[in-house]
């Protein structure tokens, strides 16, 4: 067990792509857990794309101050405690930050600490039992509404989101074409998510492929890119088309003030409805989100992808990889082993 407590601070608020030089990296005592606290030894943790967000400025949640350890969720087991709810050994998820070590007395900044269910591994559980695969079960099924035999389409097919998304929608019944960058990443999302087709957008005409692809217009779009991607869904919707705005990654980085959608006006003539939501708000439902997913993937519906960097020094350079398009599904960082037995 590390006898410090390793902590990436925001130093400034980023311009553009993060930089190393937007965090700082400093090195602290590990602390101690009053009574009704206990102290939780990190092991793996989240990379979101909404961190991008966090860091620059007020959202749904308020922006991390300059000097405060990075907001992030995490997985970590329980070395030290003095609370009645968590045992030492246990391995639990919560919202951590950057760092080696935290002391909490069962809530944190924006999620409560809960345990692991039991044969979830970490991976899992920040993965598809996590954020993004509630996301995608949430985002599909309460916003999106498919019904079995509808065109669905899901921009950033080959992440974290969208992957599950896409099996998700497979499972409905539904026809689904992935968008995501790349021949190796389209093949996956075909192959193995099990896509009807998947539109490779760094090297085809993504309006002209989505008019062959969906003759008779889109259905369902899950957004997770924005932009020209989403305009160009946007040209080809049918009647009553719901688009579910998860995400914007493509806007992410930029400065100065967004700029619009320019096909706004096909929701009116297709009398279609875009709505956005924080998977968040769905945290009393969450049982129902693992539940379901669990299903599938005990069916075989479900494969999941993991893509684990190691070396706390590597921190913030994991988060870039998001917006390079790097990570293929979820996007992890692994810390340590768990320092003592599992209980
Ligand atoms: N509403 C919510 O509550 C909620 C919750 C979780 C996530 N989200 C959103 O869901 C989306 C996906 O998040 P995730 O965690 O699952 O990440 P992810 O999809 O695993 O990773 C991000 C992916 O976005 C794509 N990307 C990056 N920059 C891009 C650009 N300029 N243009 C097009 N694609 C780009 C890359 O894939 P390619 O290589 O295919 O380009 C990259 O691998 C994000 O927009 C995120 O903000 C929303």
């Amino acid at each position: 067990m590390a006898d410090v407590n390793r902590r990436w601070l925001l130093a400034a608020r980023p311009q553009g792509m993060v930089k190393d030089s937007d965090f700082r990296l400093v090195t602290e005592p590990v602390p101690e857990p009053a009574p009704g606290e206990f102290l939780v030894s990190q092991t793996h943790l989240s990379f979101d794309p909404t961190q991008r967000g966090w860091i620059s400025m007020d959202s749904y949640l308020p922006a991390v101050k300059i000097g405060d350890v990075v907001r992030a969720g995490g997985v970590g087991q329980v070395v030290k405690s003095n609370h009645p709810g968590f045992k030492v050994g246990q391995m639990v998820q919560g919202g951590f930050g950057w760092q080696d070590y935290m002391v909490t007395a069962g809530q944190t900044e924006f999620m409560p600490v809960t345990p692991l269910f039991p044969g979830v591994t970490p991976e899992q559980a920040l993965g598809v039992f996590g954020i993004t695969g509630l996301t995608a079960w949430f985002g599909l099924t309460d916003v999106g509404k498919p019904k079995a035999g509808d065109t669905v389409v899901v921009s950033g097919a080959a992440g974290a989101t969208g992957s599950v998304v896409v099996q998700v929608a497979k499972a409905l019944g539904c026809r689904v074409i992935g968008i995501a960058g790349g021949p190796e990443k389209c093949r996956w999302v075909v192959e193995t998510a099990g896509a009807d087709a998947c539109i490779d957008y760094k090297n085809e005409a993504v309006p002209a492929r989505l008019k062959e692809l969906a003759p008779k217009g889109i259905d369902v779009v899950f957004e997770n890119v924005g932009g020209e991607i989403l305009e160009a869904s946007m040209l080809n919707l049918a009647l009553k088309a719901r688009i579910v705005l998860c995400g914007g990654i493509s806007g992410y980085n930029d400065e100065g003030p967004p700029t619009g959608i320019r096909t706004y006006m096909m929701l009116t003539i297709q009398r279609a409805r875009m709505e956005g939501f924080i998977v968040l708000d769905y945290a009393p439902r969450y049982g129902e989100g693992v539940q379901g997913l669990s299903k599938l993937m005990a069916e075989g519906k479900l494969k999941t992808a993991e893509d684990v960097q190691h070396g706390f020094e590597n921190i913030p350079a994991t988060l870039r990889r998001l917006f390079e398009g790097k990570n293929f599904g979820k996007q992890l960082l692994k810390i340590t082993d768990p320092p003592l037995p599992v209980v």
